[in-house]
């Protein structure tokens, strides 16, 4: 592995969504100078770096990931002066940020789309992908992923909402202006990007997939396999990345992605966003162990997450988030993070925020969930829709971040906040969540602190241990001659035999002399002697 895809080892990443993290001028929505005001949080809990979701020019129909202007800020996030403060406020900090770069498609209200839909002449028109009946059966948001639009007289592909146009990779006019964009945030000073659905800006038109279509490693090698890029990180968001094509997206000799986001053990539970499967936490100790082995046979750098702004909360999706929601919380903290790769953290991961149980659409903004509403308001029952949204709905992790029990929970001086906070938050917020005596806070401040302290839980190799158990994950890693014990039961009392010679450094319940492990205890070891 190369120093610099070494160095990478020792960031651990936040998520910071922007309209949800903090309100620095009281208009309800949160915004840049939000962020800037909350770096102390960040360096208390020990954090690298961030990733900031959008924060561009837009109309917002899909939280500000349908773009008008890739080189300008969203006015209710504040100006490109407040940017450029929390870029040296965080770098000031020794913080690095990273920004999201959305390739794959634009808002309708980019100049762009407006251009091209004028004529089918017009110098933009190819930006776009547009045919005289829809090219396939593709679905977006519940409807069909082809839109006819009356002003160009033809259908153009949208795999979003109809409000975001998937632009024509093909077009070597598209990939230029994509180097452009990437070019003014480096030269802004941004760290790296967490690249939006990369693998669908080339579609695979011959087998009907609307992902890694036959130019895409070309086209991403296009992007990042410059000189001017040598030193960003990138991230990307592949949920096409499998087996095959993981080496060639992430291989240090090829120019594509540092890393990559991919998605096996998140939809092992669901069979579509709002659909739950059955699902038992042994999959995920199958899944960790399968992409850590492939991770490492091949030199790759992996990611440690289990949520983000487009997904339910861990603790409620995949665990308990009722009696055991800290133990829950924390077992996935130490399950993770005690593995190889490069954590990322998603804002209010760090104090066991759960899902929302609302029950009015009203309540909801994500557009996703609102197609969902409407295209099935009438087939399902009402508490069949309650029992899906409840579980699918990306508001889940978008209410605003709960920093106290206080007006708005502290995340807004105003009258009233875009989205509505969640329910429990006078229950559930960081002022709380640092005074209890189970804080979750604590635990992941104390996570992050053991990896900084051990590199041999950055950069050591990982060997499974947990045998044909099915109620817990057990690993070890092993470096220059130091080595560590992870074991993360499952939801239910075990009986688990360690190895020899262990001196526990962190665990989620109290020490005690016995094999007999509760439910959602983790714990770390050392091997002595
Ligand atoms: C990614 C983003 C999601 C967005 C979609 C379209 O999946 O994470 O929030 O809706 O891409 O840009
Ligand atoms: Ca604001």
């Amino acid at each position: 592995m190369t120093e610099k895809y070494e160095n990478f080892l020792d960031l651990t990443f936040y998520q910071i969504y922007p309209r949800s993290f903090r309100d620095a001028n009281g208009d309800g929505t949160g915004d840049l100078r939000g962020i800037t005001e909350k770096i102390p949080y960040l360096k208390e809990l020990g954090i690298d770096a961030v990733w900031i979701s959008p924060f561009y020019k837009s109309p917002c129909n899909d939280g500000g990931y349908d773009i008008s202007d890739y080189r300008a800020i969203q006015a209710e996030f504040g100006t490109m002066e407040d940017f450029r403060e929390m870029l040296d406020a965080m770098h000031a900090s020794g913080i690095k940020v990273i920004v999201d770069f959305v390739p794959n498609h634009t808002s309708t209200e980019h100049f762009w789309f407006k251009e091209a839909r004028k004529s089918k002449d017009n110098p933009y028109r190819d930006f776009y992908i547009w045919a005289d009946k829809p090219r396939n059966d593709w679905v977006a948001c519940c409807e069909s992923a082809w839109k006819y639009d009356d002003v160009a007289g033809q259908y153009y592909l949208h795999c979003f909402d109809p409000t975001q146009a998937d632009l024509n990779w093909e077009n070597p006019r598209v990939r230029k202006e994509m180097c452009d964009v990437l070019d003014f945030w480096v030269d802004m000073g941004v760290d790296g990007f967490r690249c939006d659905v990369i693998d669908m800006i080339c579609k695979d038109w011959e087998n009907n997939r609307l992902n890694t279509g036959p130019h895409l490693h070309e086209y991403i090698n296009e992007l990042f396999g410059r000189e001017k890029m040598a030193h960003v990180f990138t991230v990307g968001e592949c949920w096409g990345a499998n087996v095959e094509n993981i080496r060639k997206l992430t291989g240090a000799d090829r120019g594509e992605l540092t890393t990559v986001f991919q998605f096996e053990h998140i939809n092992r539970n669901c069979k579509s966003r709002f659909e739950p499967k059955d699902f038992s936490l042994s999959e995920f100790g199958e899944i960790f162990a399968k992409w850590q082995k492939i991770t490492q046979e091949n030199d790759l750098l992996y990611t440690l997450f289990i949520e983000n702004h487009d997904l339910g909360r861990c603790v409620s999706r995949f665990a308990n988030d009722g009696e055991l929601r800290y133990e829950s919380a924390t077992m996935f903290a130490t399950m993770l993070y005690g593995m190889r790769g490069i954590p990322f953290i998603y804002q209010g991961q760090e104090i066991g925020v759960t899902n929302s149980y609302f029950e009015k659409i009203e309540d909801f903004d994500d557009m996703e969930t609102t197609a969902f509403y409407r295209a099935y308001k009438d087939v399902l029952s009402e508490d069949e829709m309650w029992r899906l949204i409840n579980f699918g709905s990306r508001d889940n992790a978008r209410r605003p971040m709960a920093w106290n029990s206080g007006k708005n929970g502290g995340f807004s001086e105003g009258e009233k906040t875009w989205l509505t906070l969640h329910p429990d938050y006078e229950k559930i917020n960081v002022e709380a969540d640092k005074a209890s005596e189970k804080s979750i806070f604590r635990y992941f401040k104390e996570i992050i602190a053991l990896r900084k302290a051990n590199e041999v839980l950055r950069r050591g190799t990982f060997k499974d241990m947990t045998g044909e158990a099915e109620n817990y994950f057990m690993y070890r890693r092993e470096y220059k001659g130091e080595e560590m014990v992870v074991v993360c039961n499952y939801e239910k009392e075990s009986r688990i035999a360690l190895p020899a010679n262990l001196v526990r450094v962190i665990g989620n319940y109290p020490e005690r002399e016995t094999d007999i492990f509760a439910p959602y205890e983790s714990a770390i070891y050392k091997v002595v002697g």
